[in-house]
């Protein structure tokens, strides 16, 4: 126990480089090689976050003994941020918060590995590290300059480069592996072509609607021709402008650049609701054979949490014309 805490004294502000290596990567490789588009959160995560990279390692060369004060404004920020976010995807506290009006939607889960490790999570993780990290080296007075009989050490060329090199080396195969795909090459040379833009059509993340021509009102979510009932086709309007419309158009027309026309395109109509179902469920990765956009679908369009009924409705409804 003593050696473990003597340990980590010493080292703490190499785990937090670590960390913060690891996300800055981390978060590249999701959005450049697997092509999921950051929201406006992710943004300001990554403002925070990849400064940290840099400011560590060259705080730890100089052995300046105020990295902590340098680093914890960041992180605290960061962690209050992610924490945002992640409450934001996971619950219902903040439904109606006007953040991510624009572009990626800030509620679509891109991962959710064991049902809870999303991205933002992660993000959550990372920010949480460096702080309690940062906190151990501000007790201990880390890093210091000098031994104890007041000589000066040496820099830690070795450490910082084997942590920076080590992240680099596994990040950069993951780079090459997934940039070597042939049909993420196939999908990144077929342009986005036929994309329909509602103009001034805005959607909230409380799934309200700006666009008085795009039929929110619940009165003509019933269509005969389809025979489905008017409750189902409200409650999936409902659920699409929540968690489809940011890409999928809040006509379902598409948006340019993060996702396709649905209503009325020739895939609805060539497949059945039940096949609809495993597409949307499925989601589809840049190298899915299926991709013809080049863009990530997320599985379940990003919203795990939506049943069986639910997307079956979303589906009745944007069956309607
Ligand atoms: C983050 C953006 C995003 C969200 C959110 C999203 N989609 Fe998609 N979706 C896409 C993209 C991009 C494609 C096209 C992928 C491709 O090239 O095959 C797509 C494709 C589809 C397709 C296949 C269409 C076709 O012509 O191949 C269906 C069906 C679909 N989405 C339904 C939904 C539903 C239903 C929701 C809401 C529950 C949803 N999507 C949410 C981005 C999104």
């Amino acid at each position: 126990m003593e050696r473990i805490s003597s340990w980590l004294n010493r080292n703490s502000l190499y785990i937090a480089l670590l960390a913060a290596w690891i996300a800055m990567c981390g978060s590249l490789y999701f959005s450049e090689v697997r092509g999921y588009a950051p929201c406006v959160l992710c943004w300001y995560q990554r403002i925070l976050m990849y400064p940290l990279a840099g400011v560590i390692a060259i705080g730890l060369l100089r052995r300046d003994g105020n990295l902590p004060y340098y680093v914890l404004p960041f992180s605290l920020l960061g962690l209050g941020v992610s924490t945002y976010h992640y409450l934001l995807e996971k619950t219902d506290l903040f439904a109606g918060s006007s953040f991510c009006a624009q572009g990626a939607s800030c509620t679509t889960q891109w991962i959710n590995w064991f049902g809870f490790v999303t991205i933002p999570f992660l993000a959550l993780t990372a920010f949480l590290l460096i702080t309690l990290m940062s906190l151990i080296a501000m007790l201990n007075g880390e890093p210091v300059a000098e031994d104890e009989e007041g000589d000066a050490l040496r820099t830690p060329w070795l450490q910082v480069s084997g942590v920076v090199v080590g992240v680099l080396a596994v990040f950069t195969a993951l780079f090459i592996s997934g940039a070597q795909d042939p049909q993420v090459a196939a999908a990144e040379q077929n342009p986005f072509a036929t994309l329909a833009i509602t103009p001034g059509a805005q959607v909230r993340v409380d799934g309200t609607i700006s666009d008085p021509a795009t039929g929110s009102d619940p009165a003509t979510g019933s269509d005969p021709a389809t025979g489905s009932d008017p409750a189902t086709l409200v409650h999936g309007e409902q659920l699409y402008l929540q968690s489809c419309a940011a890409c999928h158009g809040a006509d379902g027309l598409g948006v340019a650049n993060l996702g396709n026309q649905l209503r009325g395109s020739d895939f609805f109509a060539s497949n059945t609701d039940e096949q609809l179902l495993g597409v949307v469920r499925q989601g589809r990765e840049l190298n899915d054979p299926a991709n013809t956009t080049g863009l990530v679908m997320p599985p379940s369009g990003g919203r795990p949490d939506l049943s069986d009924e639910d997307i079956l409705a979303i589906i009745q409804y944007l069956r309607t014309p």
